[in-house]
């Protein structure tokens, strides 16, 4: 492992104004989305759509420093018969690809998920990197149960009273018990493993451990839940020798579940994200580039844009956004050629409007006037 060059990579994915773009939905997952914008999703679709992602040139050089690639994606060809990796690559941005293989039901923990994807991921790596990819990304899931409060508010690191193990009822009523610290040790210990074999492989990890907001719970259950799924994740990275100096943290904000009747204020979600993350990321990260995870465009640019109005943090902020990156361009194209320009618009614009928050220099002005 070269570890400077590690670095050097992973620096470069969040160096200032520029995020990910994160494309690298799985076959179900784009399908669901070309569904809403009545497309019918097949590989050509699939191509096109991204291809005219990637020749977005104001986006692809100015704003987004690396994209996140599906495995279909990294081995496709533009209608030009140029590599959809060689149109990233010669924007000036880094390729990259989701090497996970979805989630399973974790066995004995009913509603909780593991990702799979281990086995042969060493052989998996090595062909991605010499198709060109340097870093890579894993995404765990962690849901919250129903109910607003787990039945103990754990500490950091300390197994709280409402960790009822397997089989044995909690004094929450089942669903409060979500997520088990079964479902939070082993999926950050599958990050563990996953990161460690990038960095063997000469690719930066992007360690996803992403705390679900489909609940009712509020912003403080998010906060205790996320605090007990970083802490784990780096224990685990640590205890797998994962050096943080050659990763990137994608982490979920501390925000209401979109069911909860309180949905906390800008400031709130910012305050409280950055509050956590101080207390639970190494300095040495070089740097943390957030999920959307069904935030409106705008919430999500918002959002981050607070956080870095926050300002003297030891890691670079930034997005690698999916939906809240691609809504707005998947509307404005619809699957047709004679869209394209406007999606590439809609795409530049929501690319401008998620770097100038990455610096704190987001205005809902700006975000309104689109030619400015
Ligand atoms: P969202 O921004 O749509 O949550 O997607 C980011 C991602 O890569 C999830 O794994």
């Amino acid at each position: 492992m070269n570890l400077a060059d590690l670095n050097r990579v992973a620096l470069a994915m969040a160096a200032p104004g520029k995020g990910l773009l994160a494309a690298d939905e799985s076959t179900g997952t784009i399908k669901k989305r070309f569904d809403a914008i009545g497309v019918v999703s097949t590989e050509a679709s699939r191509r096109d759509y991204r291809e005219m992602l990637f020749r977005s040139g104001e986006a692809m050089s100015e704003y987004i420093s690396g994209v996140i690639l599906y495995d279909e994606t990294i081995w496709q060809d533009a209608s030009d018969g140029t590599p959809l990796i060689k149109l990233i690559e010669q924007a000036g941005a880094i390729p990259g690809i989701k090497v996970d293989e979805g989630t399973e039901p974790l066995p004995a923990c009913p509603g909780e998920l593991i990702t799979v994807g281990l086995d042969q991921l060493a052989a998996r790596l090595k062909k991605y990197h010499n198709r060109g990819a340097r870093f890579a990304k894993w995404r765990a899931v962690i849901d919250i149960g129903a109910g607003t409060a787990g039945p103990g508010t754990a500490g950091p690191g300390t197994a709280g009273p409402g960790t009822a193990g397997p089989g044995t009822a909690g004094p929450g009523t089942g669903s409060t018990d979500i997520p088990t610290e079964t479902a939070i040790h082993v999926n950050a210990h599958a990050l563990g493993r996953y990161a460690a074999l990038c960095q063997a492989a000469q690719i930066v990890p992007i360690v996803e451990p992403e705390v679900l907001m489909d609940g009712d719970h509020d912003i403080d259950r998010c906060y205790e839940v996320t605090e007990r799924v970083l802490n784990a994740t780096f224990g685990e990275l640590r205890r797998q020798r994962v050096a943080l100096e050659g990763m990137i943290l994608k982490p979920n904000m501390v925000i209401s579940g979109k069911k909860c009747s309180r949905q906390a204020p800008i400031g709130e979600v910012a305050a409280k994200t950055i509050r956590l993350l101080k207390s639970c990321v190494p300095a040495v990260v070089p740097g943390i580039a957030f999920l959307s995870g069904g935030q409106s465009d705008q919430e999500a640019t918002a959002h981050l844009d607070a956080m870095n109005r926050i300002g003297g943090l030891p890691w670079p902020l930034t997005f690698s956004y999916g939906r809240a990156l691609q809504a707005a361009p998947q509307q404005a194209w619809s699957g047709k050629a004679e869209n394209v320009a406007a999606g590439q618009r809609a795409f530049i614009h929501r690319a401008r409007m998620n770097s100038l928050a990455s610096k704190g220099e987001w205005t809902a002005d700006l975000e309104n006037n689109k030619a400015a």
